[in-house]
């Protein structure tokens, strides 16, 4: 007999979860504005907001922690930390940030001006809002195929090399600071670029002079999906991978709370000096001091730890076989989801779900708040709340993609949590047709407003 599979770890802490009646949620759900965010961590039973900073750290992680650094310049952690960034993505140059977002505000105060554009693919909402705050524009060069969630393509976050160009002949060099690829594309569903991919990019930014940087949070899952999916690449190391990778670009904004697995952490690396002597004022006038930047010393030391583990073929192998896991128990129920699956999460398509539901009612986000309601799982919703209104008109953005995340954590749940959201998700399916109301706004900001927008329903 052929072995199962099996994790290639145990588990030494456990950490207890708290079962709720649907009365309680119905409460609950309603006094947090409908909106996820604002409901408390003892209130989920099974929580899938999100693979950021909610892994669980390997045993080595944790003796690192105590081994860390504290010094105010200078820490041993730091040097560790720099160490493995240009052992792995051969950057020499980098500074630590509290987390990926602050590597983005640190980037883009050096590099975008008012009135700028940045190309990428599907850029994440805080790259956007950084972005958008400067008064500069983010523009979407993903290939179309990846708004089609039934249609297979291996790299669905693949860019468009004709709409980049477009942007290029568009715009003049002196407007278009830098392009982004974000790997894994999180916002198109956790869907992986090609090495090939990432090749003509940065041969077509050379070509036009516009610096590549990655916006890396996820960059160990998106090797890891090269070495199965592309050719030329099967059995081959996945450091290996990544080196190559980063072979292709300048620099690289990370968010060390997804792929360095630690709960938090992120850094903007670089290859060149000069990038580097911009960017260092603005860390220390945001962050901190250039060796800790935001950071305790453990935590730099967790994460140089972190990103040895996680790019480790065995633990990537069971991470991602975890997420399919839900995908296929999801397929089994009949459930719309983006496919093939993603590397952090399986992306529901709400569209097809909720089809009696307005889109001016916010599909997903009744989806997400149906599933909570169900068995007190906590997705998010990835769809027009997160889309934001267009900075000029003030009008909803309805994106491509109307999606329900559910984002899970690292080395944290077991597959019977799995079976039991797909359980879930499974029961709204057969009732789905009798959902025909959504929500609607009643307080939002200008900017990511699905973090603290209040709804009510429609
Ligand atoms: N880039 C990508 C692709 C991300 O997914 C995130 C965060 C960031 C940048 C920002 O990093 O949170 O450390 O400041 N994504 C989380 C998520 C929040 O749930 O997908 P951060």
């Amino acid at each position: 007999m052929e072995l199962p599979y099996a994790e290639p770890y145990k588990i030494k802490v456990v950490e207890p979860l708290y079962r709720s009646t649907r009365e309680q949620r119905e409460q609950w759900i309603a006094e947090a504005g409908y909106n996820l965010f604002n409901l408390r961590s003892d209130q989920v039973f099974v929580d899938l907001l999100t693979d950021s900073g909610t892994g669980a750290m390997s045993h080595h992680q944790w003796s690192e922690i105590m081994l860390g650094d504290e010094s105010y310049a200078g820490s041993l952690s730091y040097y560790k930390m720099k160490d493995v960034i240009n052992t792995l993505f051969g950057m020499p140059y980098f500074v630590p940030t509290h987390q990926g977002r602050a590597a983005e505000n640190v980037l883009f105060s050096a590099l975008i001006k008012e009135g700028d554009v940045v190309p990428g693919n599907s850029h994440f909402d805080t790259t956007k809002g950084h972005i958008e705050f400067r008064r500069a524009n983010a523009i979407d060069c993903t290939i179309d195929e990846a708004s089609d969630t039934t249609l297979y393509h291996p790299f669905k976050g693949n860019i468009d090399l004709q709409k980049l160009e477009d942007v290029f002949k568009t715009y003049p060099k002196e407007q278009i600071p830098l392009c982004i690829i974000t790997v894994t594309c999180n916002t198109s569903g956790g869907q992986p670029v090609s090495m090939q991919n990432i090749r003509e990019v940065s041969e077509l930014c050379k070509k036009y002079d516009i610096p590549v940087f990655f916006d890396a949070a996820r960059f160990a899952e998106n090797a890891y999906f090269i070495r199965i999916r592309e050719e030329g690449y099967a059995g081959k190391d996945i450091r290996e991978i990544v080196k190559e990778m980063y072979s292709h670009v300048d620099g690289a904004t990370m968010s060390s709370k997804k792929d360095a697995i630690v709960n938090i952490g992120g850094f903007l690396a670089c290859r060149d000096k000069e990038v580097f002597e911009k960017i260092r004022m603005y860390c220390i006038l945001y962050e901190g001091y250039l060796t800790y930047g935001g950071l305790a010393g453990r935590d730099l030391a967790a994460v140089a730890q972190g990103l040895m583990d996680g790019t480790e073929f065995d633990y990537l192998e069971a991470r991602i076989a975890q997420v399919a896991y839900l995908g296929n128990k999801l397929k089994e129920h009949g459930i719309p989801c983006q496919e093939p699956f993603g590397g952090h999460a399986i992306f529901v398509d709400a569209k097809k779900f909720l089809p009696n539901v307005p889109k001016e009612e916010y599909q997903a986000q009744t989806l997400a708040i149906e599933l909570y309601l169900e068995g007190g799982v906590r997705g998010v919703e990835i769809g027009t709340l997160l889309a934001d209104r267009d900075p000029k008109t003030r009008e909803n953005r309805y994106p491509a993609l109307e999606l329900l995340r559910l984002a899970i954590p690292r080395r944290v749940y077991t597959n019977n949590h799995m079976d039991y959201v797909a359980a879930c998700l499974g029961n709204i399916y057969q009732k789905r047709d009798q959902i025909t109301k959504g929500y609607r706004i009643v307080n939002e900001v200008p900017i990511m407003r699905h973090f603290t927008v209040e709804l009510e329903k429609a």
